[in-house]
């Protein structure tokens, strides 16, 4: 067997703090690193048990089990596919596992590692991280740690660059509270010589993505947020799991159409005034019936749906047929509702909605289950020349958002005054006062509050 290793791999190999994290460059040699290590790891300590994971099977297939195969040596390695399960003739178990789901951690409630691996980290979320570190124990002596790797980004980026990279020097170790250490060691691509060597080309091919990804992905800098515009954004204040909306809370649907994609989410209010973006439906290229019929299709044929909020630019006339795209959809059975598009008291609405409060709540929050709101809203970025704007690209992620600032706008923001009269909000009490009026007393009623809406 020869194997060499690259110096930042040397380092992580032989880190033996508590929490070591690889982090940086796509193609630093991190899951490399990760595989050469268990393998030394498992010689090292017989009988020692390992467990390294991904997000999802899918990934961990095509990744660490494919180039563990052919990494580890036939002679003392035997790989149980449907078991997932790794041994060595020594008696050394690596365990190849994956967690989908924030609750997919479960499955290892009665476990014991010496060993946890994650690779791309910052797919997990903080309570996944937290969670497996307590399966980390036994009583042989072996060291104990969790060893990650990773690239910035994805949904865990806020809380791994809070855990590893902003507590202090890369490469110096950290100690918490509780005496356990602590090491972030960085990755470049550059320090990856064999793949330097191997594909020259590859650092070209990063170059070409945009702006973000290539400081992301080719320099490994965890600042890719800087321009973020909704830097509140916190996946452990903002997501839920979800839950069974109670039948009589006020649900709406709110949609951004173009031929390039369609987003439509759904939202429900709480009677305390909480909402609760509970599905979401993200599909490109769709003709407006096709659109209108998938919208119909993920709604229950029980829900009630108060009002599906649209752009206004939905409801003007093409020139061709001289019908509005409003008038198509509803033609096909969705009906719209005209919310508004004024973009930057829109994202205003948005983030009053994402404001925590003294308790550290926030009025909106997200289902787990609408995976691309929730990994679209942290990544847009401020617009340089107009500051309470985000930029309009990459385009892609620009949908769900919009969908989302379409129904803050027409929520959160009395519409235009019509006949001196403002719509707006009511409460439960306003309600109460309004049910037990007379007719009077109800129209002054609606004077006095705004007309609800
Ligand atoms: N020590 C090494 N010896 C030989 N090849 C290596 C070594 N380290 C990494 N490589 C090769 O370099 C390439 C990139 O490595 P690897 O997949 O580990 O990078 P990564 O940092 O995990 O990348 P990503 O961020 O894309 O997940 C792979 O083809 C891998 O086999
Ligand atoms: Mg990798």
């Amino acid at each position: 067997m020869d194997i060499s290793v690259s110096n930042k791999q040397y380092l992580f190999i032989t880190s033996e703090h508590n929490e070591t994290l690889f982090g940086g460059a796509a193609g630093g040699g991190k899951s490399y690193g990760q595989l050469v290590d268990a393998l030394l790891y498992a010689l090292k300590y017989p009988k020692s048990k390992q467990l390294i994971l991904r997000r999802t099977f899918s990934e961990l297939e095509k990744s660490l089990i494919r180039v563990s195969l052919s990494l580890y040596p036939r002679e003392i390695y035997t790989y149980n596919a449907s078991k997932h399960t790794g041994r060595f003739k020594n008696g050394s178990i690596v365990d190849f596992g994956y967690c989908a789901n924030e609750n997919d951690v479960y499955q290892y409630q009665s476990a014991e590692y010496d060993v946890i691996r994650f690779d791309e980290l910052t797919h997990f979320t903080e309570f996944q991280y937290l969670y497996l570190i307590s399966r980390i124990r036994g009583a042989n002596g072996y060291p104990k740690m969790i060893k990650s790797s990773t690239n910035p980004g994805g949904v865990g980026h806020s809380w791994v660059k809070a855990r590893f990279v902003d507590v202090g020097e890369a490469g110096t170790p950290y100690t918490d509270a509780d005496g356990r250490s602590r090491i972030f060691i960085p990755s470049r691509v550059d320090d990856n010589t064999f793949l330097m060597k191997s594909d020259p080309d590859y650092k070209k091919r990063l170059l070409s993505l945009p702006k973000n990804q290539v400081k992301a992905l080719l320099y490994g800098d965890w600042n890719i947020f800087e321009g973020q515009y909704f830097s509140e954004f916190d996946y452990s204040v903002h997501t839920v799991s979800p839950f069974e909306i109670p039948s009589h809370w006020r649900r709406y649907r709110t949609v951004d159409y173009g031929l390039d994609r369609l987003a439509c989410l759904w939202v429900a209010i709480s009677p305390l005034g909480e909402m609760y973006v509970y599905r979401e439906l993200c599909v490109s290229n769709l003709m407006i019936s096709e659109a209108a019929e998938r919208i119909i299709a993920k709604t229950g044929v029980n829900e009630q749906i108060y009002a599906t909020l649209a752009p206004p630019d939905l409801f003007s006339r093409s020139q061709e047929s001289g019908k509005s795209k409003a008038l198509l959809f509803e033609e096909n059975g969705v009906r719209f509702t005209k919310s508004s598009n004024n973009r930057e008291a829109g994202w205003l609405c948005v983030k009053e909605l994402l404001k925590r409060d003294a308790n550290g709540e926030s009025r909106l929050k997200i289902f787990r289950t609408c995976t691309e709101l929730i990994k679209c809203l942290p990544m847009l970025e401020t617009d340089p020349l107009k500051p309470s704007d985000t930029k309009n690209e990459p385009h892609e992620i620009t949908h769900a958002p919009d969908a989302l600032r379409g129904f803050a706008i027409f929520y959160t923001r009395p519409s235009e005054p019509k006949n001196g009269r403002v719509k707006r909000q009511w409460s439960e009490d306003m309600w109460q006062d309004y049910y037990s009026a007379d007719s009077k007393g109800r129209e002054y009623l609606i004077k006095k509050y705004g007309e609800p809406i």
